[in-house]
């Protein structure tokens, strides 16, 4: 939670850097964080007024090389202060972006430099991380890709940066984003969905092509469900990690706020079109659409692993154990919880928008979840006590599920779990620092579902 008091101080800290003179800045290229618009309603309709990274929806796509340095200046134009979280990024902690943790909030007229290492390829993304439940639904993301050294072997790479918004008759966002029933619920789901910025998106492919999509969550609370039709595929990498063996897809995907998948797939169907599909409660709905037009020969060969990330080894025997309880919401709510070090009961704290509690302690405070030595692996039992999915994600470092079977599943930033699910994860802490820790359902993290990991 962003307090008023940490934005004040922020304004006072901060204006002196948008002051300086324009020769004393390095030339980093630009991330204009600003008010523009977009036709996302019918034609005949109003655009959709947005708050957008240099004016496109979804943002600038960032690519580097693998081991570059990213060296970009973010200016805020917009009327709040803000930060940018680069997600999925083992990152130095003091590029996190995140506000009254790990920089001060970027004030209206100023501007931030990140400048920090890129050791991971993957499928990444940036969002704004200040009022995030508001400013990531009025459009502040985009992808941030980190290419192979090596071009894997495909014939087309595409983004695909899935969202949903909540637009009135007006055509504009609704402007309800704290409001506490979508809080103490699922969040705030959207009721229209988007792939780039776009009600339908259409891509045109070759038959027979092997394609890769990279495939980001976006949206504030929305949990997708994918499927491919006329498309044949495998996972490769999941939240930017690469799997050590491709999975072929059989099933359904479920996509978590935040969570990335990169998918390899080949256009196999004989009719003009293809789809990636999203089911919801009522069917079957096209995501993107693929134009097929004639192509070359099919291959039938599997891919071969996308090449591994540096590694963080997990010594899971001898992790630190710390549990992690989720509770509150609707149908359950919180008997008391802590809120700025007082004991609050669960009356007291809806009064003060908060719903939601880890281990009983309600919103960030100056206490962290867990202290934990540089280097020490970490075991986190997660128990979902509440009637609601939630997307825990850390930030700075990745971790793996344990496995019932003791083993540990592929490496992860943000993991989902259903109402009354446990789940066990697993991480080195190799990256040290002040260490976000929240779910990934914005109106959840707004509500008080976060808490951070201190590496020392
Ligand atoms: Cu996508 Cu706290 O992050
Ligand atoms: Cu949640």
């Amino acid at each position: 939670m962003l307090s008023r008091r940490h934005v004040l101080q922020g304004l006072a800290a901060t204006t002196a850097l948008g002051a300086l003179p324009r020769a004393a800045r390095a030339a980093f290229p630009l991330l204009d964080m600003g008010p523009s618009a977009a036709q996302i309603a019918p034609g005949d309709m109003a655009a959709t007024d947005l708050w957008t990274f240099n004016g496109t929806l979804p943002g600038t796509e960032i690519r580097h090389a693998q081991g570059e340095r990213f060296q970009w200046r973010v200016t805020n134009n917009l009327p709040d202060p803000t930060a940018v979280h680069w997600h999925g990024i083992r990152i130095e902690n003091a590029m996190d972006g995140v506000p009254g943790l790990t920089q001060e909030p970027i004030p209206p007229g100023g501007s931030f430099d990140y400048d920090f290492a890129l050791p991971d390829a993957g499928t990444h993304w940036y969002h704004s991380h200040a009022q995030s439940v508001e400013q990531v639904e009025r459009g502040l993301y985009g992808a941030l890709i980190v290419e192979e050294p090596e071009a894997p072997d495909v014939d087309a790479d595409l983004t695909l940066v899935i969202d949903d918004i909540r637009l009135g008759r007006d055509a504009q966002i609704t402007a309800d984003f704290d409001n506490l029933h979508d809080r103490a619920h699922a969040g705030r789901i959207g009721n229209v969905v988007l792939t780039n910025g776009a009600p339908e998106a259409r891509f045109e492919v070759a038959r027979n092509a092997r394609l890769r999509l990279r495939i980001i969550n976006a949206a504030n609370a929305r949990i997708f469900t994918l499927g491919l039709m006329g498309l044949d595929g495998w996972v490769m990498a999941l939240d930017g990690m690469p799997l050590a063996e491709p999975r072929k897809v059989v099933d359904p995907l479920t996509l978590a706020p935040a969570q990335r998948v990169d998918l390899f797939v080949d256009v196999t169907s004989d009719e003009a079109e293809a789809f990636l599909l999203h089911f919801d409660r009522t069917g079957g709905y096209a995501q993107a659409s693929f134009t097929v037009t004639p192509g070359g020969n099919a291959r039938r060969d599997a891919p071969k692993p996308l090449p591994p990330n540096p590694e963080f080894p997990i010594d899971l025997a001898n992790a630190v154990p710390q549990r992690v309880l989720l509770e509150g919401g609707a149908m359950r709510g919180l008997a008391e919880a802590r809120l700025d070090g007082e004991m609050l009961s669960g009356r007291e704290l809806a009064q003060r928008g908060m719903v939601w509690a880890i281990n009983a302690q309600a919103g960030r405070d100056a206490t962290p979840l867990l202290e934990v030595a540089l280097g020490q692996s970490v075991r986190l039992g997660m128990a979902n006590d509440s009637a609601f999915p939630h997307a825990m994600h850390l930030h700075g470092m990745h971790f793996a599920e344990v496995l019932p079977d003791g083993g540990l599943g592929p490496l992860r930033d943000t993991i989902l779990l259903g109402p009354d699910e446990t789940k066990e994860v697993a991480f080195a802490a190799h990256n040290p620092g002040d260490w976000l820790f929240h779910c990934h359902m914005l109106g959840h993290h707004a509500g008080g579902m976060g808490s951070f990991i201190r590496v020392t």
